[in-house]
């Protein structure tokens, strides 16, 4: 199977080329996916069977200022590469987010819930979301939650470590919730997905469980065997962003746990590995 990568360089893109045999990974300076000339000509040279979209603007602050940069990337490429699957006949894979929920939700969302976003990021990846169903049926749509791993330009976890051991101070929601998900776990539910092609559609695949932000980089720093004191919980309204971000954003893998192919592990589980292999 022929598996192309979009997005290389990011968080994703690493895990993937870590976990997939062989796969043509490319990124942004091999293949900007918003030039829409330059994705057909790569797709037509390669003719991949399978094509893995990680890329995205996913500065969610950014992409408040960005809007039209955000959705030609987000949602109109996506729609894109569903329209050049359609006529190459290469199954697409695309990568979205708990961020099309609005978080009013006090339970896990599923695929069923209703994607009602709040911020320009998840208005732009629901519009991929879309375009990308209504340009084929061949496809997976593979919702995700705070992504952290080796690779890309740092993350959560990194952050929170590097500024302990520096003796910094650092504050963290204690009020915002959702699934975070280790890159190289996310991956290997991929691998899965592709080996053993259940029915198409939108599937959630996040790391099992809903902590806050605060307790989890208490668990980062546990694990990595800094003094948990190094945060303070405060509260969102302490900590005002650009963008509005969902309250309760934790995904539950529904689809995954029906066509039996949940292979994800609970979130602290998936932060111990992520910071004993790789030592962040
Ligand atoms: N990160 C999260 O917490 C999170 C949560 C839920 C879902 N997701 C989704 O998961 C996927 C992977 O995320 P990630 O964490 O791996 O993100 P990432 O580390 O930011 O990687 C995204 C990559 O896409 C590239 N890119 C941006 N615009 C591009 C374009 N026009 N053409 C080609 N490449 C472009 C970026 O390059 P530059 O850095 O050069 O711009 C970056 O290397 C995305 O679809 C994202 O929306 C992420």
């Amino acid at each position: 199977m022929k598996i192309l990568v979009t997005g290389g360089h990011g968080q994703l893109g690493y895990a993937l080329k870590e976990v997939l045999e062989g796969p043509i990974v490319l990124p942004r300076q091999s293949l900007d996916i918003s030039d829409v000339e330059g994705l057909e000509e790569v797709l037509e040279k390669h003719r991949p069977d399978v094509v893995i979209n990680a890329a995205a603007m996913t500065n969610v602050d950014l992409c408040e200022d960005e809007p039209e940069e955000a959705f030609t990337i987000n949602g109109l490429a996506p729609g894109w590469m569903g329209e050049l699957a359609h006529r190459f006949g290469f199954v697409l894979l695309q990568i979205s987010t708990d961020y099309v929920f609005s978080g009013k939700k006090a339970s896990p969302y599923t695929e069923e819930d209703c994607p009602d976003p709040i911020s320009v990021y998840g208005n732009s990846k629901l519009v991929g979301e879309n375009l990308v169903r209504a340009s084929l049926e061949r496809y997976y749509i593979l919702r995700t939650s705070g992504l952290y791993g080796p690779g890309g330009k740092g993350n959560f976890v990194k952050t929170v470590l590097e500024r302990a051991r520096k003796g910094e101070k650092l504050r963290v929601v204690k009020d915002r919730f959702a699934s975070p998900t280790y890159t190289l776990d996310l991956a290997r539910e991929i691998k899965l997905l592709l080996d053993k092609t259940p029915p198409f559609g939108l599937y959630h695949a996040v790391n099992h469980g809903a902590p806050s932000w605060f307790d989890f980089a208490r668990r980062a720093l546990e694990y990595a065997g800094l003094s948990p004191e190094a945060v303070e919980p405060i509260s969102s309204e302490d900590f005002p962003q650009r963008a509005r971000r969902p309250s309760f954003s934790a995904l539950k893998n529904g689809r995954l746990e029906k066509v039996g192919l949940d292979a994800m592990s609970p979130w602290d589980a998936a932060l111990k590995s992520y910071i004993e292999e790789y030592r962040p």
